[in-house]
């Protein structure tokens, strides 16, 4: 077969990774262009040999100048459904980046369409699912090794740099983020759910912004060996300079409780501006216990009825991402998929509903009470099968 020829709307860091990933992993692919008014991963191809293609003024004309085996979106989350919308008309297979997108009637109306008869195929970047650790995890517990699921606890921690970064960006706004635990953990969200097999069915949750806050006075800015704190990358597209400073209207940190339609109670904690990182799953079966450490890659589970050592996998791949090779196993993923050979991870119906469950925590966290999904449920039930 020729290069697969590829078309990328929002050409960011992101989509650069990406198809960074699809290279490393053997594809043959031509990128014939983007439509990008400031394309931040430019350099990022650079560095690894891709041609960008041509710019086009905008995804109207890219499209018009399909044929495409694939077309990528990377944009900002709250661009993610005008491009979809157009990539869907357009009919291309498509790659598009999480969150699919960022509020409940956007879902909704996303959702109709998808019903409407004949989308092209459609793969959503949750990448965690990719993941051989997360697989591994799935798979035991679809196995039945840890019994009837009955509590999670969770947590996702950044390090400072990180949480400055997301404080100056694009995603520190809701009108173009969504929100905090949207951007970041709507990866885990969509795995919480495939582990419940349900959805969730009341939730709640605090959250605020009191790290990365103007009123805070006498900040360290610099590390114990002197270097600048808080400046790691380039702020991007709509960047703003000072983390403290900048207008953001998101939160920093986020705690939330679910309980799933399966009886699953889930708790999550969540802070950009940590010392010690994490993300951790430790979750607890009547027959079983697993923790899966994302950050070290290492998964470590025993029956609740035995004590000799508990079994632990150590995937190796750690990479500075934090992505853990999971970029290089969605890019071959994705090349199954295409190909045939196998079914995506993921589906835009996981992805909905992984955005929506976080969007329904985010309405608990604005509102100050506990949000019952039902309502949100039947909605997108309408709009998904009408
Ligand atoms: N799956 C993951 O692990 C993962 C990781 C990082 C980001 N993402 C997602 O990828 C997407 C991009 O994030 P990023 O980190 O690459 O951000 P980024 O800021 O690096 O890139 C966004 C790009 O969109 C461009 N853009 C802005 N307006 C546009 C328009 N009208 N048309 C086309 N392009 C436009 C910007 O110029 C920029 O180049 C987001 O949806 C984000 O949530 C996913």
């Amino acid at each position: 077969m020729s290069a697969r020829r590829i078309g990328v709307i929002g050409l960011g860091q992101r989509i650069a990774h990406v198809l960074a990933a699809m290279v490393e992993t053997g594809w043959d692919l031509n990128l014939a262009g983007y439509s990008d008014p400031a394309p931040v991963g430019l350099s990022i191809l650079g560095d690894v040999g891709i041609p960008p293609g041509r710019s086009y003024r905008d995804e109207a004309e890219l499209l018009a100048d399909g044929p495409y085996d694939l077309v990528m979106i990377g944009s900002p989350n709250h661009l993610h459904l005008d491009h979809l919308k157009a990539a869907l008309a357009a009919g291309f297979p498509i790659f598009s980046e999480k969150p699919i997108v960022r509020t409940q009637p956007e879902t909704f109306d996303l959702a109709r369409i998808l019903a409407a008869e004949g989308p092209p195929p459609l793969f959503i970047g949750l990448v965690m699912r990719s993941m051989p650790i997360v697989r591994e995890v799935l798979a035991r517990l679809a196995a039945g090794e840890l019994g009837e699921l009955i509590s999670i606890d969770a947590t996702e921690h950044l390090h400072p740099e990180h949480g400055a970064y997301l404080a100056r960006n694009w995603r520190r706004k809701g009108e173009w983020g969504g929100s905090f635990m949207l951007d970041k953990v709507c990866h885990d969200f969509d795995i919480f759910g495939a582990m419940a097999g349900a959805r969730a069915a009341k939730v709640a949750s605090f959250g605020g912004r009191r790290i990365f806050h103007p009123d805070r006075v006498d900040i360290p800015l610099t590390y114990e060996d002197g270097s600048a704190a808080y400046a790691l990358r380039d702020a991007g597209w709509m960047g703003a300079n000072d983390a403290f400073q900048s207008d953001m209207d998101l939160f920093d940190h986020q705690t939330a409780i679910v309980r799933y339609e399966s009886g699953l109670a889930l708790a999550f904690h969540s802070n950009s501006h940590v010392a010690l990182q994490e993300r951790r799953w430790y979750v607890a079966g009547t027959h079983g216990t697993l923790i899966a450490d994302l950050v070290r890659n290492r998964l470590m589970v025993r029956p609740a009825l035995d004590r000799r050592k508990p079994e632990r996998i150590d995937f190796a791949s750690r990479t500075d991402d934090l992505h853990n090779g999971a970029d290089q196993a969605m890019a071959a993923d994705l090349l199954a998929a295409l190909d045939g050979r196998a079914r995506f991870p993921v589906t835009p119906a996981d992805s909905m509903e992984a955005g929506l469950t976080v969007m329904a925590i985010d309405q608990s966290a604005a509102r100050g009470e506990m949000v019952d999904c039902r309502e949100m449920w039947a909605a997108f039930d309408a709009a998904i099968s009408p």
